[in-house]
């Protein structure tokens, strides 16, 4: 989310980071092997908010190289 952000790119969020809304969800395009390990805030809010695999609650997960992301809002 942060790094999203730094780019000038707009990401949904009523919850500012906190991990509790899931509007921040980005798909994966490409690169997912360059992002960390779901964490348990994710995997919780992957099952309680139905985020699809491919989708990645972007304010819990830390960017390790190159990736390609979209959303529907873009
Ligand atoms: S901004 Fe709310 S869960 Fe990511």
């Amino acid at each position: 989310m942060e790094a999203l952000l730094n780019g000038g790119l707009p990401v949904a969020s009523s919850c500012s980071g906190d991990g509790v809304c899931a509007k921040c969800r980005v798909q994966i395009v490409e690169g997912s092997e360059n992002l960390s390990s779901e964490n348990e805030t994710e995997a919780f809010l992957r099952e309680s908010k139905g985020v699809p695999q491919g989708t990645r609650i972007s304010c819990q997960v830390q960017v390790l190289g190159d990736v390609t992301v979209d959303t529907t809002y873009w």
